[in-house]
């Protein structure tokens, strides 16, 4: 059984996804800490609720984002995990974290990178009039969703609502997340 992290800001939906696919065996995988910078998002939440070691943390409670990546890499080895899904953990990582598990890091990225990095993607590209929308799954590295793709899902949308095209994106992201792990875990 390979054992994972998860990292999020906010709601968790990939988390709680990567979590169930587990539970359901479909991944050969146990979800062992759940990483959030933001104490009150709902993913912390959804990590108590599943029983899941929780770090939640404040950033502003460091001095630097050396100190509290430290603090991650003790408990990612702690822990035993092998793989570290980031899952809309709006934060870029760092050298520390990075120096021990580069390469072992993967995020998901609402659009089809190379195009609409950084944060506001789906906003960007609505205001743009894209029309071919998509989903991105990659290994981190020390740019900014800037590490060597793993898998891309294109859908159509051909309209200006930001909040539809994040809907139907999720629904892809749950999906390709589990896949994409579990072809990485074989
Ligand atoms: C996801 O849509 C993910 O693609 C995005 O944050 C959302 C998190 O949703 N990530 C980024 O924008 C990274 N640059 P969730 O908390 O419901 O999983």
């Amino acid at each position: 059984m390979h054992k994972i992290a998860v990292f999020a800001s906010g709601t968790g939906t990939n988390f709680e996804a990567i979590v169930e696919a587990c539970n359901r065996g479909e991944l050969d995988a146990e979800v062992v800490l759940l990483v959030c910078d933001k104490p009150q998002a709902a993913a912390v939440e959804k990590a108590h609720r599943f029983g899941i070691e929780c770090f939640a943390f404040n950033p502003k409670d460091y001095a630097s984002k050396e100190e509290f990546e430290s603090q991650i890499v003790e408990l990612l080895d702690r822990a035993g995990v092998e793989l570290v899904c980031l899952a809309g953990y709006m934060r870029i990582v760092g050298s520390v974290l990075l120096g021990a598990y580069g390469g072992r890091i993967i995020n998901i990225h609402p659009s089809l990178l190379p195009a609409f990095m950084g944060a506001r993607a789906v906003e960007r590209a609505v205001e743009y009039g894209v029309k071919v929308y998509g989903i991105t799954i990659h290994w981190v590295d020390q740019t900014l969703d800037g590490g060597k793709i793993i898998a891309q899902r294109a859908f159509e949308y051909d309209g200006n609502d930001p909040e539809q095209v994040h809907r139907i994106g999720q629904q892809i992201e749950h999906k390709l997340y589990v896949e994409t792990i579990k072809k990485i875990l074989e």
